[in-house]
């Protein structure tokens, strides 16, 4: 086994870490003693039901989703981690009512125009990675727009998964690395694992350390399958609007906690050999 039982916040070893009295300062110095993940990955759920549970429109707890995006990410940012990615859109998602769809591309436009001047100043690179070539003209033009004009930032990536889905990432990689084998750019021996990555649309960055899953689903979802071989796995109960700050640092703590073993016995000494 290389990985421990997955524990929620409130429920960690550490009972009173998830208490009212635990500020964000005191719950930042906690984590400023450990080593911190370079790749965050969130799969945002529960927007519905906390609006639902609101008598409110879905679209209102997507607009509350949004809100919580922005904290996650700007704390990130603060913190250093090198790589967020958030799964907005998955492949599966156009099968909801098609307001909802409209509705949800409206918001994804709005938040690529206002976040652009933060993006730019915090010098975040951000990406789309999917199938984003079916989304609307107009969320396609900021994408390339957003996607440009961030390109050379180094501080932090923010890839936001839209129309994504992990087993059609896989299938376009070897689509890609099938037609440089055919041209001869590539030869058969050449066919490696860290190859492979590099068709993906994460390829360059690393893999992600740190998955997290709102909304108590206990599932991956079809997010970076291959990407995830050696995350650790973070399920939460909080509903993706709930999950502010406190809630990102505590995750982190907890995967602080966690013995990473990439099979072995004993803990690699380094990362580089990932
Ligand atoms: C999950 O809740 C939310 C989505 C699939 C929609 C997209 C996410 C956001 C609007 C948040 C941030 C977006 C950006 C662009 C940064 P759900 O609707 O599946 O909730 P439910 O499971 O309770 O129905």
């Amino acid at each position: 086994m290389e990985r421990k039982v997955v524990m929620e916040a409130g429920q960690s070893a550490d009972a009173g870490l998830d208490t009212p009295a635990s500020s964000e300062e005191s719950l930042r110095a906690r984590l400023a003693r450990g080593e911190l993940p370079r790749h965050v990955a969130i799969i945002m759920d529960g927007n519905g039901r906390w609006a639902e549970s609101r008598g409110l429109p879905r679209i209102a707890g997507h607009r509350a989703g949004i809100a919580s995006a922005k904290e996650i990410v700007e704390l990130c940012r603060e913190l250093g981690v090198q790589v967020l990615t958030m799964f907005a859109f998955s492949s599966e998602n156009w099968q909801r009512p098609t307001h909802e769809v409209r509705e949800l591309m409206h918001l994804l436009e709005q938040y690529l125009k206002q976040e652009l001047p933060t993006m730019i100043r915090h010098e975040i690179r951000f990406r789309a990675i999917g199938r984003t070539g079916i989304l609307p003209a107009s969320v396609r033009r900021w994408i390339t727009r957003v996607e440009t004009e961030t390109a050379e930032y180094k501080q932090m990536t923010l890839n936001l998964a839209l129309n994504y889905g992990g087993r059609a990432e896989i299938v376009d990689a070897v689509s890609a690395l099938c037609t440089d084998l055919l041209a001869g750019r590539l030869s058969l021996p050449q066919l490696t694992e860290p190859m492979l990555a590099q068709y993906l649309s994460t390829g360059g960055l690393p893999d992600p350390d740190l998955i997290i899953r709102t909304s108590g689903e206990y599932r991956i979802s079809n997010f970076l399958l291959w990407q995830a071989a050696y995350a650790e796995l973070y399920f939460t109960k909080t509903l993706w609007p709930d999950f502010h700050r406190r809630e990102l640092l505590l995750a982190l703590i907890d995967y602080q906690r966690r013995e990473r073993r990439f099979g072995r016995v004993q803990k690699p000494a380094g990362r580089s050999w990932l």
